[in-house]
């Protein structure tokens, strides 16, 4: 059965809150306390993410936040949480945050302990490519989880081609120079800290994760790119499969987003999940073509 776009923007709170856990109770009281923290550090919070990163969500949050009142008394979990856009928006007193890659991760985890920046942030080449070279060194030295590796890649993130987080061979950051007219870089990360304060991030392969019954999983993986056994993300249709079977072996609420190719619709309606399309932002491909990529939202265990 289809979700139906009005289906998606119509939870509504009371008729359709699903049986809940004793364990779900337990934790909705302890939130509250931490939600009242939360909401104190939210007002503070500056609209938009501390980073730039590919596939970024905020766009997707009108759709995302009336569904997610009728659960935020659960714990949230986003196995490839990314840039935090939707964490960020709907604010979840409690939540699990994961994502492969550590540096992005050692970048939120020094934010919870008061990350400040005491590098100079600086738009200029040369500059870059030093703090690149560092970047890079402290990796090789195994320092690639301190507060200096995590100033470095808010620099090289901001400063960076078009917020690019790319890897060679050797393990070591190659993203070149960005060439923006004007950046316009944090001076203190202390609202980020606040509302970052109560959530725990990991970082590993979203299939090593703790999952309770009754958490409340939004899937934002790589998208799917069709045509392809391997992706250019290094995501194969593989991981892609096994994404889509953990995700319904779930027996709590599961959203997943991803690019709405034949192939991931299919796997998806197999496996018993409702779809609904929405057309994504526009992108520019390498034709100069502007036009929408179709997006998938795939659902499971709302009501
Ligand atoms: C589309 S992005 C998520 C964007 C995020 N929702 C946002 O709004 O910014 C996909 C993320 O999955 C992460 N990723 C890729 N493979 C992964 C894996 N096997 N396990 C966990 N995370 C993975 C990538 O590092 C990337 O940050």
């Amino acid at each position: 059965m289809a979700l139906k776009q009005s289906e998606i923007d119509r939870h509504d709170r009371s008729t359709h809150l699903p049986a809940v856990r004793d364990s779900a109770r337990r934790k909705a009281v302890a939130n509250d306390a931490k939600s009242d923290a939360n909401s104190r550090a939210a007002s503070d919070l500056p609209s938009r993410p501390p980073l730039k990163w590919a596939g970024g969500k905020r766009w997707l949050l009108p759709h995302l936040s009336s569904i997610w009142q009728s659960h935020s008394f659960r714990r949230y979990v986003e196995p490839f949480c990314g840039g935090l856009a939707v964490p960020l928006g709907l604010r979840p007193a409690n939540a699990l945050l994961n994502d492969i890659n550590q540096h992005l991760i050692n970048f939120y985890t020094q934010l919870q302990r008061g990350l400040e920046l005491e590098i100079a942030m600086k738009n200029d080449e040369q500059s870059f490519y030093r703090r690149r070279t560092r970047f890079n060194q402290l990796i090789k030295k195994g320092k690639s989880q301190s507060a200096e590796a995590a100033q470095l890649f808010y620099y090289l993130n901001r400063t960076g081609f078009n917020g690019l987080c790319r890897f060679n061979q050797s393990g070591e950051f190659n993203v070149p120079f960005g060439t923006h007219r004007s950046i316009t870089y944090a001076t203190t990360f202390a609202p980020f800290r606040a509302a970052l304060a109560h959530w725990k991030f990991t970082s590993a392969d979203f299939s090593a994760l703790e999952i309770d019954d009754d958490d409340f999983i939004y899937a934002d993986p790589p998208y799917d790119v069709e045509f392809t056994t391997y992706s250019t993300g290094g995501f194969s249709w593989e991981d892609q499969v096994r994404t889509a079977e953990s995700l319904a072996a779930h027996r709590g609420p599961v959203i997943l987003s991803n690019q709405a190719t034949a192939r991931i619709v299919k796997l998806y309606k197999k496996l018993g999940f409702r779809i609904a399309y929405l057309a994504g932002p526009r992108r520019i491909s390498c034709t100069g073509d502007r036009t929408a990529a179709k997006e998938v939202l795939a659902a499971k265990g709302l009501n």
